[in-house]
């Protein structure tokens, strides 16, 4: 059984409601599971939205999330530690994903910069990947707050970033269109069978 899975995609993507069921469906079945999620509502975390939503520097964005993610990183690894199944609504992918199109122009290889700064995370076991055209995506979270991130033309460029660095077996691409149970179903017999597969 998979212990530590991340959940990554384009905001509208479904990839938190779909998260959020697969919890409940573990916890139903009997097993201790922990959800979480980033960025975190702790200090840093909520620091670092309102900067996205005032518009910091990408640069700052970037440090902010990864430093969010060294506070949280070692709770995971307490949890993991404690035997929980551990859930997380995006995780280094997200840094990787969404600030390498951020910084583009801004320094040689972002993609490579982040990947240097991220040296503390602990790999997940399995990462769905929820895949979605833009406009559809955008379409669904119309009426929700939104933050300076979803625009079609960015969230496009954020897709195929996503696509790009999915290469690692750990990563399973799924296909975001599909009904919200059919999706819970395909995560929940993924993560029941064995890692390392
Ligand atoms: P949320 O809507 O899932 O709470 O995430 C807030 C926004 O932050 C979303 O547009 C994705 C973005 N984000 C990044 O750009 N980099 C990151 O590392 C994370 C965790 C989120």
């Amino acid at each position: 059984m998979k212990k530590f899975i991340t959940f990554e995609g384009i905001d509208g993507s479904g990839k938190s409601t779909v998260s959020k069921r697969v919890y409940e469906e573990l916890k139903r079945r009997g097993y201790s599971a922990i959800y979480t999620f980033e960025p975190t509502d702790g200090e840093i975390g909520k620091c670092t939205k309102k900067c996205i939503d005032k518009g910091a520097d990408p640069l700052v964005i970037a440090l902010l999330f990864i430093a969010d993610r060294i506070e949280h990183v070692r709770k995971i690894k307490k949890w993991l530690e404690e035997g929980h199944i551990v859930l997380c609504d995006r995780y280094v992918d997200s840094t990787y994903a969404y600030q390498s199109v951020q910084l583009e122009g801004q320094m040689e290889d972002p993609l490579e910069w982040l990947r240097q700064l991220s040296n503390f995370v602990i790999k997940p076991d399995r990462t769905f990947l929820f895949d979605i055209d833009p406009e559809e995506a955008i379409s669904r979270i119309k009426g929700r707050k939104t933050t300076r991130f979803e625009n079609a033309e960015f969230l496009k460029k954020v897709r195929k970033r996503y696509i790009d660095i999915a290469t690692e077996s750990r990563f399973k691409i799924l296909d975001a269109r599909k009904g919200i149970e059919d999706l819970v179903k395909e995560c929940v017999k993924d993560i029941m069978e064995n890692d390392g597969d």
